[in-house]
């Protein structure tokens, strides 16, 4: 191989080797909807506006979620959501610091955008969660 493919192919794929960052990553909203069903619908609903079967046994009631974005100015709350997702932002219903799903939506591996357009590190799992709320929002 001469040299100059050599860096070529090491500039390109260097930087995203080397950090291990899915740039633009897609969210997959089927994905996204089956972990819902199984995560977040005992307590927000099946359809999300907060009336799962759990929610009369709960002392706060569980938000609204297809209304994120209206009550946001009509931007969905990225930033927010997932942060109040993987726990960086603890709920108490949520579990505290440890969300009552586990670690399963931990990791800083793929990098998304904020409603800002800054770049925010989470996890697979929660892209497709987002993709998810995203398609539910009411306007
Ligand atoms: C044990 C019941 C329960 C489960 C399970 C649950 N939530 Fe919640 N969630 C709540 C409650 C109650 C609130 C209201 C805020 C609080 O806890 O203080 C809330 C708040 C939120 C918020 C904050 C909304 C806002 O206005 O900022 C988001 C986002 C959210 N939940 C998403 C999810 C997702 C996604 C899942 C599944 C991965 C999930 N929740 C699982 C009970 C639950």
């Amino acid at each position: 191989m001469r040299p100059i493919v050599l860096i070529i192919l090491l500039w390109l794929g260097g930087p995203a080797m080397a950090q291990n960052i899915v740039p633009d990553v897609q969210e997959d909203v089927a994905q996204g909807q089956a972990l819902y069903a199984y995560y977040c619908a005992t307590c927000h609903g099946s359809d999300g506006t907060g009336n799962g079967p759990m929610s009369p046994s709960l002392v706060v009631a569980p938000t609204n979620l297809t209304t994120l974005s209206r009550r946001n100015n009509g931007v969905f709350p990225i930033t927010r959501a997932v942060m109040r997702i993987d726990g960086r932002d603890p709920l108490v219903s949520h579990g505290s610091m440890m969300p009552v799903y586990g670690d399963f939506f931990a990791g800083t591996d793929v990098m998304t955008k904020t409603e800002a357009g800054q770049p925010l590190l989470t996890s697979q799992p929660i892209v497709d969660l987002l993709g998810y709320l995203q398609s539910i929002q009411q306007d």
